[in-house]
């Protein structure tokens, strides 16, 4: 059974997803705490679900070694086989990175190379594009430049804000994300092996 740890930021729909299909016992994986930058809404699932969950606070870019340096403590706690940034809205210290990757995996809301960063949305919405897209990665010291290890397209629709297209995005992310930590779990996808598809 493989078990990962979730780190998240906002409303965490990303972890529920992954929380019920977790649920299930025929599902290789289990979450066993869920981790975030700030008091998000997103942990209300973790309490329901009841998994374990530790908060944080973010104290500017000045603190982020501080920062990562205390999340480090927790998942050596947890010691999960996995860690899932689930909308952590967070460009991880270099020493998270050096001590989790390729165990570190991220959800993004474009069709990656495309549209890196904190607007993935927003920034297909401006570029004017007909399609954009999911992708699930290894995190790597960049800005969501690591290794792909899913994507799929999504159209953009005429009238689209950033809402209705997040809102059409978010449910391929959630496949996405679900089949990638169960293609790890029973060992069909290696992390160590991922390079840019
Ligand atoms: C998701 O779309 C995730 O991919 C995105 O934030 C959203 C979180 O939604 N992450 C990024 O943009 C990271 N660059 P959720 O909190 O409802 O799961």
């Amino acid at each position: 059974m493989l078990t990962v740890a979730v780190l998240i930021s906002g409303a965490g729909s990303n972890l529920r997803a992954l929380l019920e299909a977790a649920s299930d016992p025929a599902f290789p994986a289990r979450v066993i705490v869920v981790g975030a930058d700030r008091e998000a809404s997103g942990l209300a699932h973790a309490e329901e679900f009841g998994i374990p969950s530790f908060v944080i606070p973010w104290a500017g870019a000045a603190q982020r070694e501080a920062w990562g340096d205390e999340l480090l403590a927790h998942l050596e706690v947890w010691k999960p086989d996995l860690v899932v940034l689930s909308g952590l809205m967070r460009l991880l210290p270099p020493a998270v990175v050096a001590a989790w990757a390729p165990r570190l995996i991220n959800t993004h809301p474009a069709y990656l190379p495309e549209f890196p960063g904190a607007h993935g949305v927003r920034d297909a919405l401006a570029a004017g594009v007909s399609q954009t897209g999911a992708s699930v990665i290894v995190v790597d010291d960049g800005v969501d430049s690591g290794p792909i290890l899913a994507r799929e397209r999504v159209s953009v629709l005429p009238g689209d804000d950033e809402n209705t297209l997040h809102d059409r995005i978010k449910p391929v992310e959630r496949r996405l994300l679900i089949d990638v930590v169960r293609r790890i779990a029973v060992g069909e996808l290696d992390l160590a092996a991922a390079s840019t598809i």
